[in-house]
């Protein structure tokens, strides 16, 4: 009898882990925000240390979208028209609309995209600097431009958007990880991913194959990374594109400094720099294409999911087990 209440309880248990286990992979909306009015002034200081969200700007004109990602057996997805036009833009959205959207991946049709758009980045942007974004994207004189459909074969990563703060952090190191990680999406270039998709934290920032470029180790290892670099020399890389030894970056690390980061303030350029020297060193020379493009991801809980679906399933087998030797003993 003692050995069938021990295997309901592992039951439970299993039902208990498997169901943490599914909320955790729903994707959920974003935690419900105070609607706030955006500054499109300021917003386009945020839009600047977005790297001037860069992939919508194309052939077709400023914000109107249609760039080609090439996600290998994952599938292709182009960049959206955000310009204002109602028909092939996002015109009929609304501020909190494209917070919404920035932040969690999921548009006002109901669609989800994929996080080639950085959205796990966004997701912790402060609600005024992703409302003022908002304002200021809403300038954007409009441009018809049917941009191509998305052709993705591979699931869509499920993601839990965190609490983003109320305001962001305004100088020093703190103000320089939230830049990094939340708003300038250096991550997205310069970390590695895993077949998922899904960055490589123990390489964070240690460089990687993007968009058929290879972006640098900017960790503080002294051998592979800028570790012998000075915080100004790291500050005037972003505000020039020259490395230290005269050199100058190319291809996309030259357009985000042109298109953005050039257009910063010296102390955000030097508060960056001095949260680069804070991370951890990796020693490691990025290396050409996996079978998987980057996709600038972020972090999703698939790994949790992973590990509470195993658990939950290790358990339901034991209680099994449990059950079986109880019913032989009764016998
Ligand atoms: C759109 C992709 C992209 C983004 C976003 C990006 N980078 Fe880069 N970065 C690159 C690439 C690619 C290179 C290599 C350029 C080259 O080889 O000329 C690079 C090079 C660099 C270098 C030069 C390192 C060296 O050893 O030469 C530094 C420093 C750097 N990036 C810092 C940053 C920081 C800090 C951020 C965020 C504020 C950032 N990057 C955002 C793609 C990116």
């Amino acid at each position: 009898m003692q050995r069938r209440i021990v295997a309901v309880a592992l039951f439970a248990a299993a039902l208990l882990m498997m169901a943490i286990a599914a909320l955790n992979a729903t994707v959920q909306a974003a935690p419900p925000v105070q609607e706030l009015k955006g500054d499109a002034q300021r917003g386009a200081y945020v839009f600047a240390a977005a790297a001037g969200c860069g992939c919508h700007i194309t052939a077709a004109g400023f914000l109107a979208g249609g760039q080609k990602f090439d996600l290998g057996p994952a599938g292709v997805v182009y960049s959206r028209n955000i310009t204002s036009d109602p028909e092939t833009g996002i015109g009929n959205w609304t501020e909190a609309e494209i917070v919404t959207t920035i932040r969690t991946g999921k548009t006002p049709d109901g669609e989800t995209l994929f996080p080639v758009m950085p959205y796990m980045t966004y997701s912790g942007m402060a609600d005024q600097d992703a409302y003022d974004l908002a304002a200021f994207i809403k300038t954007a004189p409009p441009i018809k431009n049917e941009t191509p459909k998305d052709d993705i074969k591979v699931p869509i990563p499920p993601f839990s958007p965190p609490k983003a703060p109320a305001t962001a952090p305004t100088e020093g190191v703190t103000r320089g990880e939230y830049l990094v990680k939340n708003v300038s999406d250096c991550s997205g270039c310069h970390t590695p991913t895993d077949a998922q998709g899904a960055p490589d934290m123990t390489k964070f920032l240690a460089g990687a194959p993007i968009e058929g470029e290879l972006s640098a180790n900017i960790t503080p290892d002294k051998e592979t990374g800028i570790g012998n670099w000075t915080e100004e020399q790291i500050a005037n890389l972003l505000k020039t594109g020259q490395r230290p030894d005269g050199s100058a970056v190319s291809g996309l690390m030259a357009l985000v400094v042109q298109g953005g980061f050039s257009k910063l303030t010296d102390a955000d350029r030097a508060a960056i720099a001095a949260y680069l020297k804070t991370i951890p060193a990796v020693n490691n020379v990025p290396k050409a294409p996996a079978a998987l493009p980057s996709t600038g991801g972020n972090l999703y809980n698939l790994p949790l999911t992973l590990a509470l679906v195993s658990l939950g399933g290790v358990l339901l087998i034991v209680g099994v087990f449990v059950w079986r030797s109880s019913a032989r003993r009764k016998m």
